[in-house]
């Protein structure tokens, strides 16, 4: 399901919450980098099933996606069947044995998530796990779940609206605790498992989520496959960067490279920045049909080191000039990356941009290395830099000055 929460995020940002105080993650031994690996439902949605899960995991493998650093194989909305007369939800006859297939994504080197949400109803309107956390979080631990994305949906209604209808501040307690609830229940299995919010992005979640075991949280509503949903959920980013560090994530959506009407361009263009924003990685596309040239993006092992560069620095926009957008992320061992964005619908409008490096806190020539034509790069000061639309230069600065 697609959630429209742009009248919801309005009006829950009117209201001014006291953060929790930032923490360390109880759950920082995992995703000290962000996660990287692959996600059901941006292309398979309600289709996926066990075969297809399979599938996923041996494409990881055969198409050096796994040697790039793709681990997680994750089934999103869509294999619950109802729970029995003692609670124990049970795996609909898409996934005949939840077990079993973890064990086969283990034997692969590969780790496997799953979805479920606070509420009674997941967003697809299959069984969640409100009243069962406990019970599930150790079910999860059972079959040998390595990661859960836990999405808000129902839970709006069946307790925030419910329970404290028209007041805003009682309904984020409310939901707090859920994902508190969850946060405990998993850490009391004793299994490492990377825990995900799913809420959207309200009510500040990167303010709490860290301290009750989050590990990452969407920070948005649903990214779509084009370049205008990419582009608003990567503007929205700007601001976010001082959340972001090892163990705990802004999650600005699962990739969609590879899927809808995206061009190569803009296919480029959002990998670069969702590794510029040190976003978890989790394609989104069908694996074994994927093209040649988007299996070159997603395993491109230097942009990914961006990504999971150990400082955890999520990159910030430095300055934009007409259409044209630059940000800055600093990288371990003093380098930098910069990234030069053509957001215009043609190549000429990013006439007449000329690069100021000043304004990036650089001086003089940087020699640095492009990161998409695999070459060395030269920036100058007032260069003119020319994009094709939507077209990204990235650059990676070993010794910035
Ligand atoms: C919500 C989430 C999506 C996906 C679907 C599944 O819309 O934001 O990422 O998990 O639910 O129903």
């Amino acid at each position: 399901m697609r959630l429209s929460v742009t009248t919801a995020i309005a009006a829950l940002a009117l209201l001014s919450f006291a953060p929790a105080p930032q923490a360390q993650s109880p759950s920082s031994q995992v995703a000290l980098t962000p996660p990287m690996g692959w996600n059901s439902w941006n292309y398979f949605a309600a289709k996926v099933d066990d075969k297809g899960v399979r599938a996923a995991a041996d494409q990881i493998v055969s198409t050096g996606m796994k040697d790039a650093g793709y681990i997680y194989v994750n089934i999103d909305d869509t294999w619950e069947a109802e729970r029995d007369a003692s609670g124990v939800l049970h795996t609909n006859s898409k996934f005949p044995d939840m077990k079993a297939l973890a064990d086969y994504v283990h034997s692969k080197g590969l780790k496997l998530g799953i979805y479920s949400g606070p509420g009674n109803k997941t967003c697809a309107g299959y069984a969640a796990s409100l009243g069962h956390e406990e019970q599930d979080a150790k079910m999860y631990a059972e079959w040998g779940i390595d990661y859960l994305k836990y999405d808000l949906c129902s839970f709006r209604q069946d307790v925030m609206a419910a329970q404290a209808p028209n007041d805003k501040a009682a309904q984020m307690k409310l939901m707090i605790a859920a994902y508190e609830k969850m946060g405990k229940a998993l850490k009391a299995t004793g299994r490492p498992i990377v825990y995900s919010l799913c809420q959207y992005g309200w009510d500040s979640v990167w303010e709490w989520a860290p301290a009750l075991g989050g590990n990452l949280w969407r920070t948005t509503g649903d990214i779509s496959p084009n370049w205008n949903s990419m582009y608003t959920i990567l503007s929205q980013q700007e601001g976010l960067q001082s959340y972001a560090g090892p163990g705990h994530w802004n999650d600005p959506d699962m990739l969609e490279v590879g899927n809808g009407r995206l061009s190569l361009a803009e296919n480029r263009t959002h990998f670069s920045m969702w590794a510029m924003l040190a976003a978890p990685l989790l394609a989104g596309n069908d694996l074994p049909n994927m093209k040649p040239e988007i299996k070159a993006i997603l395993t491109n092992k230097e942009v990914i080191a961006i990504d999971q560069d150990k400082l955890g620095k999520q990159a910030s926009r430095v300055y934009s000039e007409g259409e044209v957008d630059l940000w800055m992320r600093h990288l371990a061992g003093g380098a930098a990356a910069v990234a030069v964005l053509n957001a215009g619908s043609e190549r000429y409008s990013t006439h007449p941009f000329h690069l100021d490096l000043t304004k990036l806190g650089l001086h003089g020539t940087q020699k640095g290395k492009d990161l998409w034509a695999g070459k060395d790069v030269t920036l100058t000061q007032g260069m003119p830099i020319e994009l094709a639309s939507h077209d990204i230069l990235l650059v990676k600065i070993d010794s910035p000055k």
